[in-house]
């Protein structure tokens, strides 16, 4: 049958993996797709930049608008990043265009989700992706695939490994907040706002994308609580230890009677548990299902090859033919889920 063409717009760390892959593993692709998956077009802001991989038999395009609407473009891979301007002018584009779209952008779904899901709905598109929750975690297809016959009663996790980073190497080395904030900063750790990573909000983005799938309900971001780690001291870190604990960002997601609880803080885990001996920029989400009890699943979180994985499953899945939207059921279905707001001190 005939190839899948992808349009990559965004030549960044994923976007050069994704192309990576593609010409790594062309056979196997192509073994596991049905058919041969082709890069019809790249874009990025800089043409001239130089990158780790070679771009020479795809056609440049300076605008992602063009990439979103050319007909010889069946997916439209969005790797630009940000919750507004280029990134979703772009999938809004590809998605009336007849296009179907692969992000790794949480925080464009985090903010606009919803109606992303039902534009793409309105337009018989649909949006996938797996890499934008927990990097290289098959953390989505696992939910919506894998444990496709149980009912998720609570879905938690480390989901940014910057901060996991900052919170294991205040213990292990005895070194204050300050000191290695400025040393996940010179190692390029943090985003370009490191607000995003040590005030909770990336990992929340994630958070709020996990539970709407789990539970069926719209994202809603704006119902997570939010504490970041900015304010834990070594004497907790300290402290916690001498109890057998670990300090850690824990999201946690679940459905309770009085409505969808979603948190996002610094927490206590015992340090003989999974999610205690999470160690250094890994992630870990734990979910939970009624038939299949816990599983836990443990892996990178970022970077240019683990990232770029997820992206290609969701690749592969479009490839194959799979169309059912990620969100278990139609997203003009989806509704609001009452927000079960924990007693905030
Ligand atoms: N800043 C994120 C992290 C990158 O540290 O996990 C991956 O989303």
């Amino acid at each position: 049958s005939a190839p899948i063409r992808l349009g990559i717009a965004g030549l960044g760390t994923v976007g050069i993996g994704v192309v990576k892959i593609i010409q790594k593993h062309a056979d196997l692709l192509s073994a596991r797709s049905g058919r041969e998956v082709a890069i019809t077009a790249v874009s990025a802001r800089d043409r001239m930049k130089n990158r780790d991989a070679d771009l020479s038999s795809y056609e440049w395009v300076d605008d992602p608008n063009e990439l979103a609407t050319r007909d010889d473009v069946d997916i439209y891979v969005e790797l630009i990043g940000g919750d507004s301007g280029t990134a979703r002018e772009s999938v809004e584009l590809a998605l009336k265009n007849g296009k179907d779209v692969i992000t790794a952008n949480k925080a464009l779904l985090a903010m606009h989700g919803q109606e992303l899901a039902e534009l793409a709905e309105a337009n018989g598109r649909v949006i996938r992706f797996e890499a934008a929750v927990a990097g290289g975690i098959p953390v989505i297809k696992t939910m919506t695939e894998s444990l496709a016959g149980n009912r998720i009663g609570r879905v938690m996790g480390v989901m940014n490994g910057t901060c996991n980073y900052i919170l294991t190497r205040m213990e292990s080395a005895g070194l204050p907040y300050e000191d290695v904030f400025e040393e996940a900063r010179q190692l390029g750790y943090l985003e370009a706002d490191p607000t995003l990573d040590v005030g909770g909000i990336d990992a929340s983005h994630k958070l709020a994308i996990l539970s709407s799938i789990a539970f069926g309900t719209q994202v809603a971001f704006d119902g997570v609580e939010i504490e970041g780690i900015e304010r834990v001291s070594i004497d907790d870190i300290r402290r916690a230890a001498d109890m057998g604990y670990r300090i850690k960002l824990l999201g946690v997601a679940q459905m309770t009677a009085r409505g969808l609880e979603q948190r996002m803080s610094p927490c206590l885990v015992p340090a003989e548990s999974p999610l205690g001996q999470l160690q250094g920029g890994t992630n870990m989400v734990v979910i939970e299902g009624d038939s299949v009890g816990q599983i836990v699943l443990r892996g990178a979180g970022a970077g240019e090859g683990p990232t770029a994985s997820a992206v290609m499953s969701d690749v592969v899945e479009l490839a194959r033919g799979v169309r059912v939207p990620v969100f278990s059921q139609p997203a003009s279905r989806l509704t609001r889920a009452q927000p079960a707001r924990t007693a905030v001190p």
